[in-house]
């Protein structure tokens, strides 16, 4: 079937398209491009497939809300609803000074952090980035690895005098993937996230991990509070802004964390704390319709990124929103349309048709282009890719790149909704900290959730406001750590 001048597509046997090409030398026209027309059109096929409208977000705010209730009640959900033993709220006037080793999904940060009280700080710190080899071998080395890095770190500040001589100092730990905790200083791996799959980690207890490799390196540091970034984050913001009720991440990985009655938390009932006391959840939202998949709207493209994932059929709704994958929907997308020989006819493309070649950063690159021509675009393409386009073409990426990202938004609307609507903060109205590269860098995102929550719950969406939170895996963490030491020096819950 021709498709334009010089080039063809081919049915294969199999039922896949091949396209074809054919340039004489001689032949002085450029390269075929797709027309305007062409790309509208596709255009409006995937603006069919990415949009949302409000009544299928509210309906995924139920199935969520439902969700939620069920991994409050019973153990092993597809939402796990992990107790985290964060005793209610900071007073602000935490004090000490505190270490915080955070495993993130893509950098290993360690800080050393003063709290002065009230909610003042200072935090000194450094970043060692991971790399993907690390990510895969074996889990005790990825903990070892932790230890060696704050082994020198706190050396190198023992020097400079920032930390006492002969001191043991507290420290929080930030790991977050979803791990199941008997008390704050335990945690059980329940599956990594986020591309990780370190082997002997799942199952295993992290805080003892960790624990081994501090004494390998001789780090003078106790573990007293083991915490995931979206728990930190909650405590870290309220800290300094009292108003925060859920805290959410929008980064590599994305989740939500809300403080819950224990009466509300019927399958801790057995441990006998008071029903009146508050402990913070950590949703472990990610994972919302994973296996069943009965709720999210998943395009193709979706399913190939779960089935070709190291995880397929786990984190479902973290798929369809974190920074990890949007940039692999857009290539997804371009590479069936290169395959349909609608794009790049004529041009090398084996560039873009590595996975995970188009980072999510792109994404946010090409919306937040300003000139007409859209040069950026065209320099990511040329640079990264060896491609040329056509302002056609970059038109229709820079659209395609919007309904990806405003779908990743419009859901995490749906996911604060299912908080909101639960706890019941519509009519008071709440604040919600969110941190993570796509809430931070991805232009619109924010804007994006707003204009969900007014979807789904019409102007009193309004009242729910989210805000760039403040630091969850360094200060969020040292709060952490500070309340559990105060907490544990007044023998209340002493064993959690
Ligand atoms: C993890 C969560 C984490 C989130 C954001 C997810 O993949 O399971 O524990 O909070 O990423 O970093």
């Amino acid at each position: 079937m021709a498709s334009r001048r010089g080039s063809s597509t081919v049915l294969l046997p199999g039922g896949q398209t091949m396209a074809t090409f054919t340039k004489h030398s001689e032949d002085d026209e450029g390269l075929p491009h797709a027309t305007k027309k062409t790309m509208a059109d596709h255009l409006r096929k995937f603006e069919a497939l990415f949009n949302m409208t409000p009544q299928r977000m509210r309906m995924i705010v139920e199935a969520f809300k439902e969700s939620l209730e069920l991994g409050l009640t019973k153990n092993g959900q597809i939402v796990p609803m992990i107790p985290t033993y964060v005793f209610g709220w900071p007073t602000g006037q935490e004090t000490g000074m505190y270490l915080a080793v955070d495993l993130g999904g893509t950098n290993l940060r360690v800080c050393l952090v003063t709290l002065e009280g009230g909610g003042k700080f200072e935090i000194t710190q450094a970043k060692y980035r991971l790399s993907e080899e690390q990510k895969q071998d074996d889990g005790q080395k990825l903990f070892d690895f932790c230890g060696e890095c704050l082994k020198a770190f706190i050396d190198t500040n023992l020097e400079s005098g920032l930390i006492p001589k002969d001191q043991v100092l507290p420290l929080g730990f930030t790991f977050s993937y979803p791990c199941s905790q008997e008390r704050i200083d335990h945690g059980v791996l329940i599956r990594w996230t986020k591309g990780f799959g370190a082997p002997n980690t799942e199952g295993h207890d992290v805080v003892e991990m960790f624990r081994k490799a501090l004494a390998k390196n001789s780090v003078p540091a106790e573990v007293v509070a083991l915490t995931c970034d979206t728990t930190g984050t909650l405590i870290a913001s309220h800290y300094v802004n009292p108003k925060t009720r859920i805290a959410c991440i929008f980064g590599t990985g994305c989740n939500a964390a809300y403080m819950e009655r224990v009466r509300d938390i019927p399958k801790i009932a057995h441990l006998g704390i008071d029903p009146d006391t508050e402990m913070a959840i950590n949703c472990e939202w990610g994972a919302f319709d994973s296996f069943e998949h009965e709720n999210l709207p998943r395009t193709k493209y979706d399913q190939i990124i779960d089935e070709t994932s190291n995880k397929p059929g786990e984190q479902a709704f973290e798929k369809l929103i974190s920074g990890r994958y949007l940039g692999e929907i857009l290539r997804l997308i371009i590479c069936e349309l290169i395959d349909e020989g609608v794009l790049f006819l004529g041009q090398n493309t084996y560039k873009i048709e590595i996975p995970y070649s188009l980072d999510t950063a792109f994404l946010s690159l090409m919306e937040s282009d300003p000139t007409d021509e859209l040069l950026m675009i065209i320099g990511i393409f040329n640079h990264f890719f060896a491609l040329e386009t056509t302002l056609a073409e970059r038109q229709f990426f820079r659209a395609l790149a919007k309904l990806v990202a405003r779908r990743a938004a419009r859901l995490s609307a749906c996911g604060i909704a299912a908080i909101v609507s639960k706890m019941g903060y519509l009519e008071e109205g709440c604040a919600v900290g969110a941190d993570g590269s796509l809430y931070n860098k991805y232009p619109k995102f924010a804007e994006r959730i707003h204009e969900g929550l007014h979807d789904i719950f019409g102007e009193k969406g309004k009242n729910i406001v989210t805000y760039h939170a403040e630091d969850g895996s360094g200060i969020g963490s040292a709060i952490v750590a500070a309340m559990t030491k105060e907490r544990k020096n007044a023998n209340i819950y002493p064993n959690y």
